[in-house]
Formats: structure tokens, sequence, C-alpha cells
């Protein structure tokens, strides 16, 4: 796998663990109870593997290659996939927010977490589709073979850092999936 496979094959990691989020904002909203501790892990997932491993990867290594190659870092494709990033993390902080106070038996915190799980899924399936689709294929475009490997170093480097990350993360999609 190179750079970019690397990143496409995580993303199929992120969607998995989303459609799971997505079912239980749904019984949530149905009026199913659903254990509060199934928001906290799938908040550990987001933030822990979509956001610090995987979004880290695109903001610290391809977004900023991206930049070096011409691509504008204000009001191009790297600014809207930056501000969807923030975006996400808006809505995870507003669903941690509200699953805290779900445990502590407070039920009108009920909608909040769906709403904030289902905005954030919605944001995410879209912002994967669009590096998929577009933005991905772009840096192939510009960067060329040799410019995605140069990149493998640094790749390496987070692996290294974050080790085991791949492997805890995909066990817990196993567990997401049990609640
Ligand atoms: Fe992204
Ligand atoms: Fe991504």
């Amino acid at each position: 796998m190179d750079p970019i496979e690397k990143l496409m094959d995580e993303h199929q990691n992120i969607l998995a663990g989303i459609d799971i989020l997505a079912r239980n904002a749904d019984r949530l909203e149905k009026g199913e109870k659903v254990d509060p501790r199934f928001f906290n892990e799938a908040i550990d997932f987001i933030r822990n593997y979509a956001d610090r491993y995987h979004h880290a990867k695109e903001e610290d290594i391809l977004f900023k290659k991206m930049e070096k190659a011409g691509f504008p870092v204000e009001g191009g494709p790297i600014a809207v996939m930056l501000s969807e990033h923030d975006q996400g993390r808006h809505y995870v902080r507003a669903m941690e927010k509200a699953n805290e106070r779900y445990i502590v038996g407070d039920k009108s915190a009920v909608n909040e977490i769906a709403e904030n799980a289902k905005s954030y899924v919605y944001l995410l399936r879209a912002h994967i589709d669009k590096e998929d689709r577009i933005l991905y294929p772009m840096a192939r475009n510009a960067l060329g073979e040799s410019g995605i490997e140069a990149m493998r170093p640094d790749f390496d480097r987070v692996e290294k850092e974050k080790s085991g990350t791949e492997e805890k993360y995909k066990a817990l999609l196993k567990e997401l999936e049990s609640y």
C-alpha cells in the first residue's frame, strides 16, 4: 500500500465505525435505550482513530505536501477539508457533552446525542467520498508516484509513534458492533 492507499484503507474502517454510530443514533431516536458506554467508545474511535491518527496524517503530511506542490491553503479544496475536520470535532464535542448528561440520567440529552451523531455521520460520509473521488486523485496527479512515495517515511514515523493503533481500533470496531 502506498500512503494514499493507506488513507483510503483507513476510510473503510472509519465508514464501518460511523455506520454503527448511525444505527445506534437511530435506535436512540426511536426511543430505544442505548448503553451510554457505546457513545464513549464511539467517541474514542472517532477521536483517536479517525481524527488523531487519520486526519492528523492528512493535515500534517498530505496537505502540507500538496501545499508545497502549489495547492492554495486558503479558498481551495484543502481549506474545505480542514474546515470539515473542524466541524466534525465540534459535533463530537457536543455529542460527548450530551452523553455526559445522559450518563447521569438526563433523558433530555438523548436528542442531542442523536442529532450530533447523525450530523457527524452525514458530514464524514460526504467528506470521505470527496477525498476518495476528488482530493486524493488530485494529489496523485499533482505529486506523481514519486511524490506519493516521498511521504512514506513520514507515514512510517506516525505508524511507529502510534504503533498498535490499527489493531486496537479494529478490535474496538468489533466491540462497537456488540452493543
Ligand atoms: Fe479528511
Ligand atoms: Fe480522510
